[in-house]
């Protein structure tokens, strides 16, 4: 197997789609995953129609067993990972205070979006240490590095996924595993537009607060992740990577 191996979560849509696509056209073999399994299907068949190689597993990051057993059938298969894609991820649907912010609504964005980047992590990187080499891009966000206006518990989750990255990187560094996070602000994907956030008001507003005047295209995002997956980016490890427009400077 010449071609290297690449799991992606949330592949079926967005970045994780978009990114699916790039290293498919970048020598991946990618396994892309999702909880959605028409729309993965169908964004797998899209890539290998285009000759790219994907495959579908269906996931539900927020399930440790269910993670466990994708990363062991997948080495199982390949006999390695080279590139773990911690992606999937869902936003707040409408915007809620502290004080009244549902505690369903909590749970579930800290499952997927916290909780998923953690087992994504745990699971891949014991086979990594084996093999002697891997690279974990997680996908946070800006609200991971300060206030957006997008709850508290979006906000925890990507501060979480930040400092997970760090942490982790910090334990691995020397035993060449890279791992990195990059922190997109507003993107164009059903994450954005199926939110209140969405809603062209809205976004005309939050425009005014990118100083480049636009929004990210997905595969913005996937080429930021394509660079720290690369060995372009071979001695940078533990970075919170902003693609943002200018957003946080
Ligand atoms: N769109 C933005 O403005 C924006 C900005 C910053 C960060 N992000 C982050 O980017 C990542 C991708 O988001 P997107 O904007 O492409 O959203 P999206 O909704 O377009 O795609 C997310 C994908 O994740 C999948 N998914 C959801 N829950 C899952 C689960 N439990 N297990 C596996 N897959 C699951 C969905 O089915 C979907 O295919 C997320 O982590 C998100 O927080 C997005």
């Amino acid at each position: 197997m010449k071609k290297k191996i690449a799991v992606v979560t949330g592949g079926a849509a967005g970045i994780g789609f978009a990114t699916c696509q790039l290293l498919a056209e970048n020598d991946y073999l990618v396994i892309l995953s999702d909880i959605n399994e028409s729309l993965g299907k169908t964004a797998a068949n899209n890539i290998q129609e285009k000759g790219g190689e994907a495959i579908f597993h269906k996931l539900d990051v927020s399930k440790f067993e269910e993670v466990i057993s994708l990363i062991g059938k997948v080495v199982e298969q390949y006999e390695r990972i080279d590139l773990l894609v911690n992606n999937a991820g869902i936003g707040p649907k409408r915007v809620q205070k502290t004080a009244d912010h549902d505690l369903d609504e909590w749970d579930k964005i800290v499952a997927i979006n916290q909780s998923g980047v953690f087992y994504g992590m745990k699971a891949a990187v014991g086979q990594m240490m084996k093999q002697g080499f891997g690279n974990i891009v997680n996908v946070a966000s800006l609200a991971g590095l300060k206030a957006s206006g997008t709850g508290i518990a979006y906000s925890a989750s990507k501060f979480a996924v930040v400092g997970m990255t760090k942490s982790a990187a910090w334990e691995y560094a020397s035993k060449n595993i890279r791992i990195n996070c990059v922190c997109p602000a507003f993107t164009e994907t059903a994450l954005l537009n199926d939110s209140e956030l969405g809603h062209p008001e809205m976004k005309a507003k939050l425009l005014k607060a990118v100083p480049m005047r636009r929004f990210a295209d997905p595969i913005e995002i996937a080429k930021s992740i394509l660079w720290l997956a690369s060995d372009q980016s071979s001695y940078v490890t533990g970075h919170a990577l902003t693609v943002d427009g200018g957003m946080m400077m």
